[in-house]
């Protein structure tokens, strides 16, 4: 699975740095690229303006038919307003919001996202 994100002070890109995974920095170079491959996005939680970078590279192409979930990271300081970029994602996708954490995330937040991602996997493989 690969993982596409974004990260504007470097915490999203320490923790997806962690997994293990394939990944894929969206920058406004590379927004609308096409893929043929799974992924899942890992969105820092910003106003639009910030982040529409990865609605644009999920609307590209056929992107979307691959986009199997999202997780957020945020600050909980924000109460309400805690990873709302990952939720507005996985509400206008329709894709399951597979974790929200804070800042590059915990040792658990990374187990986490590593299990939810597998699970991706065998729901598509049971298909
Ligand atoms: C200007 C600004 C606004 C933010 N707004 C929110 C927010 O509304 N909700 C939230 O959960 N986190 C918010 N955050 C926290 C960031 O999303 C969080 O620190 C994230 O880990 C940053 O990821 P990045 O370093 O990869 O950009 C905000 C941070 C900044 C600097």
């Amino acid at each position: 699975m690969l993982v596409v994100y974004i990260s504007l002070t470097g915490q999203t890109r320490r923790f997806v740095h962690k997994l293990g995974m394939p990944l894929l920095e969206i920058t406004p170079e590379n927004a609308f690229q096409t893929i043929s491959e799974p992924f899942i996005v890992i969105a820092p939680t910003y106003d639009i303006e910030a982040t529409e970078i990865l609605n644009d590279f999920i609307e590209t192409g056929h992107n979307r038919y691959y986009f199997k979930g999202v997780c957020g990271s945020g600050n909980r300081n924000f109460n309400t307003l805690f990873c709302f970029t990952a939720k507005d994602l996985s509400h206008d996708y329709e894709v399951p919001l597979l974790h929200c954490f804070e800042f590059q995330g915990s040792e658990n937040d990374v187990s986490t996202v590593k299990e939810k991602v597998a699970q991706l996997g065998q729901s598509e493989i049971s298909q």
